[in-house]
């Protein structure tokens, strides 16, 4: 504990008044560095209200036909509405919540009838306009609900705000009041509040939050997997073949290089979990270079000395996202192989 850090703290709380009582707003008085980077990560933007967010402002028109049905989601005032219809009914809904950064797709979240609503079109970046969302691929509506969307069940729309925001659920139910869109600083670092007090009282011995930095490449597996699914539940679960590529502790536990217990194969080993994705393939050479190189015990490469994750961790087409996801089994991917499962 660094004295002028607390000193340093309690003069910005002091400059501070009302304070929320959970969300980022709260650990950035402190952890400024973390917290300016944090919001360029796609994560803290996982969720934005409808009325916030950039793509459906940057396309105030949007349309998409399906058989006897028109979709089309409008930016009117200052709000974005969806409109369905078959010609004869019409069924028009203000959006409530955007799903997604948008990297890949973006996904909207509405209410009818006194229940949520996952919308049956996404927006895709690659075609900067609107398909069927990825679950209603192969499906057909009858009627102007269906077109419009999915019926969430309560655990259903759970899972989802629980995923993409920080704090949505609390005693098993949904918040949407209080929640904190987007990936937070408590979804990994649970709960901060008893942390933060201490520091402020100067409680040295009772300033510790669990230490994520200590854990091996199994735990960070099951902290990163709550969300991207663990080894476990695809395993047990499916789905089988190109659409798990999507759930990378999955595919990393099944490579070669994966040992529970190294530090240099875990997830953050990769990824700032602060930050944006590095996409620049050389800057990962050196993470390889942790196990694979003359002065490591992991064997070397014939073909090439540089440029590792464009061979041995190919980009897979996953059908109906327009989009393409990196294969965490780190191998030798042959040309025309089968997808490893
Ligand atoms: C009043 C200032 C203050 C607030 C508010 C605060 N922290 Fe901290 N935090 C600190 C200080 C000081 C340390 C360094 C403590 C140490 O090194 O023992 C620290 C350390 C940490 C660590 C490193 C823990 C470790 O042992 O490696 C994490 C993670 C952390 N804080 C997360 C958070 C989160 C998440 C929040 C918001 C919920 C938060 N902090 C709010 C001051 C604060
Ligand atoms: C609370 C849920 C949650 C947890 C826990 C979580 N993630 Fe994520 N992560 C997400 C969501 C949701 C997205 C999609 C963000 C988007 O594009 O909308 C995402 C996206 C990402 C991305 C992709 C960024 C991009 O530009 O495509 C990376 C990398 C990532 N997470 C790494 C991690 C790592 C590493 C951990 C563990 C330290 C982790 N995540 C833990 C929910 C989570
Ligand atoms: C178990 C956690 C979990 C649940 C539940 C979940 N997501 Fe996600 N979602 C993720 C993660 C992790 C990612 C990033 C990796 C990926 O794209 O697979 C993601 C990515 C996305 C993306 C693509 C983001 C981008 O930038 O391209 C959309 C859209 C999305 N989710 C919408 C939803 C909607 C809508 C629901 C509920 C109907 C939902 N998700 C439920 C974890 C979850
Ligand atoms: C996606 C999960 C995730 C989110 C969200 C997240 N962290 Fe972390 N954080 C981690 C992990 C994992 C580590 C350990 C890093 C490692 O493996 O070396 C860590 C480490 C830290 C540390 C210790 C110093 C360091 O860099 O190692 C601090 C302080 C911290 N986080 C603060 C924050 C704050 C503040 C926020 C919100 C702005 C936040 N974190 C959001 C996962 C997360
Ligand atoms: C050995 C390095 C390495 C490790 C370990 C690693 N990743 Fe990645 N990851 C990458 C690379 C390389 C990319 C692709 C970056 C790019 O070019 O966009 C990537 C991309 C991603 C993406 C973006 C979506 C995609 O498929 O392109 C997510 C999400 C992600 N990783 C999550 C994780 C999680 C969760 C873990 C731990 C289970 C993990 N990664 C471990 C190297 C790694
Ligand atoms: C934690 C250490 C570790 C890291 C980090 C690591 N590997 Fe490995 N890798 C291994 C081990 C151990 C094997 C098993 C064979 C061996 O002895 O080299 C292996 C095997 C391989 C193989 C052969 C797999 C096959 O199908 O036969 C390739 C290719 C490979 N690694 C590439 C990479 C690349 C590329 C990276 C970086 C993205 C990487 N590895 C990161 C430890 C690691
Ligand atoms: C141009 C594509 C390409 C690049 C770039 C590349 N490799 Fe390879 N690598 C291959 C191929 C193909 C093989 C299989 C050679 C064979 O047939 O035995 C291989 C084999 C390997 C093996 C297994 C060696 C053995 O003796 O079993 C490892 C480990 C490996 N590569 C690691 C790396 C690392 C680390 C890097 C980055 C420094 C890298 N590769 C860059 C294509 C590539």
């Amino acid at each position: 504990m660094r004295a002028g850090w607390v000193v340093l703290c309690m003069l910005l709380l002091a400059a501070t008044t009302a304070l929320p009582s959970s969300g980022d707003l709260v650990c950035a008085q402190c952890h400024r560095a973390e917290t300016a980077r944090a919001r360029e990560s796609p994560m803290a933007r996982a969720l934005v209200p409808a009325t916030q967010c950039n793509i459906l402002r940057a396309h105030p028109e949007l349309n998409f036909t399906e058989g006897i049905y028109r979709s089309s989601i409008r930016w009117e005032g200052d709000r974005s509405i969806l409109s369905v219809t078959d010609g004869r009914q019409t069924l028009t809904v203000p959006l409530l919540w955007a799903f997604g950064n948008g990297k890949a797709g973006q996904t909207y979240v509405f209410e009818h009838d006194g229940a949520l609503y996952e919308s049956r079109v996404s927006f895709y970046s690659a075609l900067n306009g609107l398909d069927l969302t990825m679950g209603a691929r192969g499906t057909a509506p009858r009627t102007i609900e269906v077109a419009a969307g999915r019926r969430m069940d309560a655990i259903g729309a759970r899972e989802c705000f629980g995923c993409h925001s920080t704090g949505a659920v609390a005693h098993r139910a949904l918040q949407l009041e209080s929640l904190v869109p987007g990936v937070g600083c408590e979804s990994c670092h649970g709960p901060g509040e008893k942390h933060a007090a201490a520091v402020r009282a100067g409680d040295a011995a009772h300033a510790g939050l669990p230490k994520l930095g200590a854990l091996d490449a199994e735990e960070m597996n099951e902290l990163c997997g709550r969300c991207h699914r663990t080894w476990q539940q695809i395993a047990l679960q499916g789905p089988l073949g190109v659409n798990n590529v999507r759930f990378q502790p999955y595919r990393l536990t099944n490579s070669k290089c994966y040992d529970p217990a190294d530090v240099r194969i875990r997830c953050t080993a990769c990824h700032d979990p602060h930050g944006p994705l590095e996409t620049n393939p050389a800057a990962y050479d050196r993470k390889c270079a942790a196990c694979h190189s003359s002065g490591a015990q992991g064997k070397t490469c014939a073909v090439a000395k540089a440029g590792c994750v464009s061979c041995h961790m190919p980009k897979v087409e996953l059908p109906g996202a327009h989009a393409r996801f990196t294969d965490h089994q780190i191998r030798i991917a042959r040309a025309g192989e089968q997808y490893p499962n």
